[in-house]
């Protein structure tokens, strides 16, 4: 998704730059731009190396026409958006390229008010939000707490973490709003001694992406992962390291869950027994296979619960991958060909075809991880709707 991130002069801009990072983590394309005022309190140069792209030097510079921020923007989140900002936005003012941006969009707005207790309660500031909500602007409200100069009360911007939820939920289908969505992502690594494990080339990048996209969609999520990447917002994260451990983190969740999705690639086989001590000289490893989570999912499903898994195949992907969905009883079973140039590990990218049970297979062209997490998620909302007969 592509976010403009407006970001107007107050003292909790220095907290746009959690919120700019946040974002940038989920996997969001993000242009910072900030007012002048702005600039007095957090420099260019901190969200130019957080954000996706340089922060644009303003409305007559760079020969960037003022509107196209707007135009190509799926989300305008404003963080902090100070009295002075919101007065020239509801009153349709566009003198700088933030507020030419955000008359320009025809994407959610998200606006983030701080400012001291007197200027929030002033009723020219309640009436200029009044008319943006009247708009369909969405405002997160400021908490109390600190403020600038050492006083206290309401007007303290809200945290990021609540900025980046509000904000991912604004725009995009709530489909999985009031569902629990588990994930599983990275690969799973198995111990020969202190020092040495057996893993594979997992990154997480896809797993991860799953979760932060079943988030945006309103899911509440719980991403069981082995990788270091960062959390995706708004989604509770159990970090793990071997298959075992992966498995009771699944077990513990997934019995509340309507949609457990296993991207991760669990380690197939696992040292039989782990040395105490780091080993000298090459050691003679006996294996056994790593429990088969997935089995055991499917094993103690619970009625309407669906249940993705994930191939990682090399050679006659979908040939194969059509017989482990049957073996495994899966509703879902999304196959990667590994091998193929841009697909499967590490990549940012990834070429996937989705196989349903009861037939049906859906073939998708190379595409961003997030977009993949998407098409499996759109196939998900399906089958929630078939087994429960709501709308989701
Ligand atoms: O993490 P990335 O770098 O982004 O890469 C993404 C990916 C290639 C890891 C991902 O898209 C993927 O294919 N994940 C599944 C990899 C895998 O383990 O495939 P498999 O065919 O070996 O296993 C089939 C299914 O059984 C998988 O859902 C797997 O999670 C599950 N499994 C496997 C072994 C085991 N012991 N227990 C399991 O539950």
């Amino acid at each position: 998704m592509r976010i403009v991130l407006g970001v107007s002069g107050g003292i909790a801009a220095y907290k746009a730059v959690e919120v700019c990072r946040r974002l940038v983590d989920s996997t969001h394309h993000v242009t910072p731009v900030l007012t002048e005022a702005a600039l007095r309190f957090v420099g260019a140069a901190t969200f130019s190396a957080l954000g996706s792209e340089p922060v644009p030097e303003g409305l007559w510079s760079g020969g960037i026409p003022h509107t196209r921020l707007g135009q190509e923007a799926d989300l305008v989140l404003v963080a902090p958006a100070t009295a002075d900002l919101l007065a020239r936005y509801a009153v349709g003012i566009a003198d700088d390229l933030l507020t030419a941006t955000l008359l320009a969009t025809r994407a959610p707005v998200v606006v983030c008010p701080a400012m001291h207790t007197e200027m929030w309660e002033h009723p020219a500031v309640a009436e200029n939000l009044a008319t943006l909500r009247r708009r369909g602007v969405r405002v997160v409200e400021p908490a109390s707490g600190r403020l600038a100069g050492g006083d206290v009360g309401v007007g303290r911007m809200a945290e990021p973490e609540t900025i980046v939820a509000v904000a991912l939920a604004a725009c995009g289908p709530q489909d999985l709003r009031g569902r629990h969505v588990v994930v599983s992502a990275g690969g799973t690594r198995e111990a020969i001694d202190p020092v040495r494990v057996i893993t594979n080339r997992s990154s997480g990048k896809q797993g991860h992406a799953l979760a932060a996209a079943a988030a945006s969609r309103g899911a509440r999520v719980t991403l069981v992962t082995s990788s270091s990447l960062p959390a995706p917002a708004g989604v509770e994260t159990v970090e793990v390291e071997s298959a075992s451990d992966m498995q009771a983190a699944l077990q513990a969740v997934a019995s509340d869950a309507d949609v457990v999705v296993m991207a991760a690639a669990v380690a197939d086989f696992r040292p039989k027994v782990v040395a105490d001590h780091k080993g000298h000289g090459v050691p003679d490893l006996e294996l056994e296979p790593t429990p088969d989570i997935l089995a055991g999912l499917v094993a103690h499903r619970r009625p309407g619960q669906v249940l993705v898994g994930f191939a990682a195949e090399t050679d006659d992907a979908v040939g194969r991958a059509r017989r482990k969905l049957e073996q495994k009883g899966v509703d879902l079973l999304v196959v990667n060909d590994v091998s193929a140039p841009g697909a499967g590990f590490d990549h940012d990218t990834n070429e996937v075809t989705i196989l349903e049970s009861g037939g049906g297979a859906t073939a998708l062209p190379l595409r961003s991880k997030r977009e993949v997490a998407d098409a499996v998620l759109d196939k998900v909302v399906a089958r929630l709707r078939g087994s429960t007969g709501d709308s989701a």
